[in-house]
């Protein structure tokens, strides 16, 4: 079995192959690591996450690598998704979207991916109906100005008041004020014992959300591995 998807794995990177071809090997190959995901995921305990190995297998697939979140921070993100105990928040969707989508639905958790790129967001909205998975709201929340910084311009009206869990990958760094934004604009959406799963955090204009958080709101951060820049965030 492993041969063989070696082989898969392989012909889907298609060296040499004209380009529509290879991609639609991708895709096929793609769809065949989620599926196999899936069938393992139905038989996890509850509460356990994804092991190194299938992440990998499906990081790898996705075929996205300069923008998909690191294998550190998926594995903190499957722990957290397979344990989360009301609706997840997502800023900046990808693979992970898809990850939270299969880690939650089997528990009837509904998530909520904020994505502000029209392209990036037809592109996740795509994958996660060919595979089926139904209980995600990819929503197109372009940038916002809100005066001293930018962020999401989410749908609140629409949004739950209990997220529990955040996954913070996102808007890009180069947006004014980074990530900032989540607990201003969000604040009242969050549960009072949620918490954030907050990526890069060793970089510096990130490290600096996490500073003015801190001191504005006296919610504590604690740097899970703070070398690979991987913070998890409790509100209480
Ligand atoms: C760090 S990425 C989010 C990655 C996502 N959490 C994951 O693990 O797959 C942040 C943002 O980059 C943008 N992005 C993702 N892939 C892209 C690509 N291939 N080209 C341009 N922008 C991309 C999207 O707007 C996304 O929300």
């Amino acid at each position: 079995m492993n041969n063989l998807v070696d082989s898969a794995e392989q012909l889907a990177r298609g060296m040499g192959l004209p380009p529509r071809l290879k991609h639609f090997l991708g895709e096929v190959y793609f769809q065949f690591v989620l599926w196999r995901t899936s069938r393992q995921i139905a038989t996890l305990a509850e509460g356990q996450g994804l092991d190194r190995k299938t992440l990998d297998a499906m990081r790898r697939a996705w075929r996205n690598p300069l923008y998909t979140a690191t294998l550190d921070y998926l594995e903190e993100l499957s722990h957290l998704a397979a344990s989360a105990e009301g609706p997840v928040l997502e800023c900046g969707s990808g693979l992970s979207t898809l990850l939270l989508g299969l880690l939650t639905q089997r528990r009837g958790l509904r998530v909520w991916s904020l994505e502000h790129l029209p392209r990036w967001h037809d592109r996740v909205a795509m994958s996660l109906q060919k595979c089926r998975i139904e209980n995600v709201e990819l929503c197109l929340a372009p940038l916002r100005n809100y005066d001293a910084y930018s962020w999401y311009a989410p749908p609140l009206e629409r949004m739950p008041k209990d997220f529990r869990l955040v996954v913070c990958d996102g808007p890009p760094g180069t947006t004014p004020g980074g990530r900032y934004g989540l607990l201003p604009i969000m604040g009242e959406h969050l549960a009072p014992d949620c918490v954030i799963l907050f990526d890069d955090a060793s970089r510096q204009g990130e490290a600096q959300v996490l500073r003015r958080w801190a001191e504005e709101t006296g919610i504590r951060v604690n740097l899970v591995d703070a070398g690979r820049g991987l913070a998890v965030v409790t509100l209480s």
